[in-house]
């Protein structure tokens, strides 16, 4: 069975409340939090991407009991990493010293911890890689036009990290139960960020906005009408129903999309975790932040299922069953 074994994320400690937003721009703790349920975010000031991952890969080795040496797989999922070479994964993997992994990035927006998560156990279930460290983390204030007040107020910076390991089975049918996963690429104009242009001795392009753009309606009708989808598939794959499941952790967008979906799949509230209300959107690092927090605080017991579902930029989505 593939499980998760340890779990671990930061945060930076600056922390900005809506109320300090409108003090810079026109905007509201009543207009944000009306709309997005989030009230605060922690942007990074002396923190890095590189360095917040480490902090949250440490602290999963620790508690999954497992040596860097011993990893042989690291998947750290960015929009926002720090270079552009080399990439993440491998910084942290020069930084833990974790000198057999294999390292490298995936790219797949506020999906990115999701699919890697899938990605390993994809490895693992080929027999390929048996100790598997997944992290997301965004610095995704830079990427922000702070000039924009509908887009830079929904953001946070931060990492989650886990360890995913293939285990002997135990007689609990635990661990990773069910994946699915979707893109549509002929959407992605919703949800999208420029890149350096062509700029060379033979040629020069007009520079793209570098800055995140969303049509915040657009994402949000894509979410509501995708992601109930996508759960309820996952959890059949799985051979169970909805009512089985103990908690949904949902990628921390916006509380009024967890709430539509909570409410499509008739599901009471409680089931549904929530970050957003202090870390805003972190994209790949949300799902893993929240369930760090749901294991310190030891809200998951031994046993339950859990859905996990990502959705965002590309467009991307989808879930996964675990079993704790
Ligand atoms: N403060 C005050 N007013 C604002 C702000 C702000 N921060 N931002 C925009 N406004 C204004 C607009 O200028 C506009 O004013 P106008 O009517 O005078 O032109 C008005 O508020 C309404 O703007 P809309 O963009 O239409 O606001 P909407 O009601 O759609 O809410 C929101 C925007 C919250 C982004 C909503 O569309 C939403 O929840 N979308 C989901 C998208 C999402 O969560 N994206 C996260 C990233 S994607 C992901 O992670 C999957």
């Amino acid at each position: 069975m593939i499980k998760i074994c340890g779990t671990g994320s930061a945060l930076p400690a600056h922390t900005v409340t809506n109320d300090d937003l409108s003090k810079i721009m026109d905007t509201s703790d009543e207009w944000i939090s009306s709309r997005t349920g989030i009230r605060a975010r922690h942007l990074a000031v002396e923190e890095t991407t590189t360095g917040m991952s480490v902090k949250a890969a440490e602290q999963a080795l620790e508690e999954a009991g497992v040596k860097a040496e011993e990893l042989d797989l690291i998947i750290a999922a960015t929009l926002s990493p720090d270079h552009i070479l080399p990439t993440l994964a491998c910084e942290v993997q020069a930084a833990i010293g974790a000198t057999h992994a294999v390292a490298f990035d995936l790219h797949a927006a506020c999906s990115g911890f999701l699919f890697s998560m899938n990605t390993a156990a994809a490895y693992m279930q080929s027999g390929v890689y048996k100790n598997a460290l997944i992290i997301g983390a965004e610095t995704l204030s830079k990427m922000m036009d702070w000039n924009d007040r509908g887009t830079c107020v929904l953001f946070g910076d931060g990492a989650g990290a886990a360890v995913l390991r293939e285990l002997p089975d135990d007689g609990t049918n635990g661990g990773l139960k069910a994946f699915v996963q979707y893109s549509d690429g002929a959407r992605g104009g919703v949800l999208a960020c420029g890149n350096r242009p062509v700029c060379h001795p033979f040629a020069s392009h007009e520079p793209e906005n570098q800055y995140v753009t969303m049509d915040g309606q657009a994402v949000y009708k894509f979410a509501v009408s995708t992601v109930p989808k996508v759960v309820t598939e996952a959890v059949e794959k799985a051979g169970l129903t909805l009512a089985d499941i103990d908690h949904f952790v949902l990628h921390q967008a916006n509380q009024r999309i967890i709430e539509s979906v909570a409410k499509r799949l008739k599901q009471p509230m409680e089931k549904f975790p929530m970050n957003l209300q202090d870390c805003g959107n972190i994209s790949a690092a949300s799902v893993p932040i929240l369930l760090d927090s749901l294991n310190k605080n030891d809200m998951i017991k031994a046993n339950e299922r859990i859905v996990l579902a990502g959705f965002g930029a590309g467009l991307t989505w989808g879930a996964a069953v675990i079993q704790w």
